[in-house]
């Protein structure tokens, strides 16, 4: 490019360009079979750099974790008192280490297995276990906004991993056909009928057949499963929750094909008008027992709010919106939330219609927490603006602010966001610097988490008391 210099010294690049010169440089114009020529160049690219990062069995490895770090964030115990433990009881996980008296090395699941150890016998005074009130179901989190490149899914992972980091089991739903979430944890769906898709087609199909009864009660004709709601009413959730490389990390991905699902939804919902097509995702996952196998579910949303997203954030307990302190940024998200308001709106004033001319409880949306996240803040260049906005949004906005920090791009093709980086590839401080930012942002929420969990126990207590 820079070899067709065709400006005098001094003037800037757009001024004089040779419209012959510009004609002859022009690549052939572009047909739509070139569209699938590109892709395949990017596909080819992409399982290049996937390769990359997985081992010989083809499959994502994490990396291990050593004394220090599990002392220093992991497991709250004297680095002294975690080795005098570890050779009072043989049977725990030793460690490697890769040198003669060098520092010792455990996998996340050893890791796991030491902080349920110190749970047990470890003093009740510590927190070995992250505060989970024992008979409530999992809490949904969705992370969302409709503004693209804010941070959702960088948000959302790294809550993911230091969720399961705590010692959490977690389990992340990528809700975006982008399946950016799903290639942080590995997953490869071969088609729609590896997410999210058929659980909400299955949603879909029930509706359909107890409406046909009804029909056929009615003396009326019924309508027709096709293969596609037939087959899906043998899909459990199970069938589409995969492992990863965490051991306490489970996935539900996505892929292209998942978008179909913004086209085939509607349609579905034409044809029944009563179905609910927001409760698909929710019932879904209360129905297959999954609210009971996890403590929190992380639901990745994409930059958009059609059916998928609505679904996302029926099903969410919390809501969290990442938002850079920007004006654009700032001007988008304010209209997220004017979406958000009239599309929830609207499916209760048409719910609640029916409701109450048939006396019926009435339908309205609630969330056990809604708040907004500043995500990439540059405090040199933003604090103003950050300022701002807090004071336009107030508690809605969260006081903590998510610092831009080049380690998550610096952490490498084979490793996603700052807890699968090895420390030792970075700068101590540096590492410490990025590592306290998502620390931070885990923190803001796990203070949600709990006081919401909380809550919901005092409140069990009291019914159990009356
Ligand atoms: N705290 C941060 N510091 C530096 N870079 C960040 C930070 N958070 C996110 N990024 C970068 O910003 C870009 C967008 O982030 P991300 O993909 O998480 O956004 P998104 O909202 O999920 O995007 P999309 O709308 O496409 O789904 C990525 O390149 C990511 O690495
Ligand atoms: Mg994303």
């Amino acid at each position: 490019m820079s070899g067709h210099k065709e400006t005098g010294p001094g003037l800037p690049p757009y001024f004089n360009i040779s419209p012959d010169k510009a004609m002859a440089d022009l690549p052939p114009s572009v047909g739509t079979a070139d569209l699938a020529r590109i892709a395949g160049a990017c596909t080819a690219g992409r399982n290049d750099l996937a390769a990359r990062g997985l081992d010989e069995t083809g499959a994502r490895r994490l990396r291990p974790f050593s004394t220090w770090e599990i002392t220093r964030y992991l497991i709250p115990v004297a680095p002294a008192h975690f080795r005098r433990v570890l050779r009072q009881n043989p049977d725990l996980p030793q460690g490697i280490s890769e040198t003669d008296g060098g520092a010792k090395w455990f996998t996340l699941d050893e890791v796991l297995r030491l902080r349920a150890h110190f749970g047990q016998e470890g003093s009740k005074a510590k927190e070995y276990l992250p505060y989970r009130p024992a008979g409530l179901p999992a809490k949904v989190v969705a992370v969302a906004n409709f503004k693209g490149g804010v941070g959702k899914t960088s948000t959302c992972a790294h809550l993911a991993m230091s969720a399961a980091l705590d010692g959490y089991r977690v389990l992340v739903i990528d809700l975006d056909s982008q399946g950016s979430m799903t290639s942080i944890f590995g997953g490869r769906p071969a088609d729609e009928w590896d997410t999210v898709f058929p659980l909400l087609a299955r949603h879909y199909a029930t509706h359909l057949r107890a409406e046909n009864q009804r029909r056929l009660d009615r003396g009326e004709t019924p309508l027709p499963l096709d293969d596609t709601l037939t087959d899906a009413l043998e899909v459990q959730a199970g069938d589409v929750i995969h492992k990863t490389h965490w051991p306490n990390i489970d996935l539900i991905g996505a892929q292209l094909n998942l978008y179909w699902s913004e086209f085939q939804i509607p349609v579905w919902r034409m044809n029944a008008r009563g179905w609910k097509l927001w409760d698909a995702l929710s019932e879904a996952l209360e129905q297959g027992g999954v609210l009971d196998q996890y403590d929190l579910i992380f639901l990745d949303t994409p930059p958009a709010l059609g059916y998928l997203t609505i679904n996302g954030l029926a099903a969410a307990d919390i809501l969290l919106v990442p938002v850079g302190a920007s004006f654009v940024e700032f001007d988008s998200t304010g209209r997220f939330f004017d979406m958000l308001h009239a599309t929830f709106s609207s499916i209760e004033e048409g719910e609640n219609i029916a409701a109450r001319a048939l006396g019926r409880p009435e339908l309205s949306f609630a969330w056990d927490a809604v708040q907004a996240v500043i995500t990439r803040f540059d405090a040199a260049q933003q604090a103003e603006m950050a300022n701002l906005m807090q004071t336009y949004m107030g508690g809605t906005l969260s006081p903590y602010r998510q610092d831009f920090t080049a380690l998550i791009g610096q952490a490498g093709e084979s490793v996603n966001g700052i807890y699968e980086a090895d420390y030792r590839d970075f700068n101590r401080d540096t590492y410490a610097r990025g590592r306290a930012t998502f620390d931070e942002t885990y923190a803001a929420f796990k203070r949600l988490l709990v006081g919401i969990w909380r809550r919901e126990e005092r409140a069990a207590q009291d019914v159990a008391a009356q």
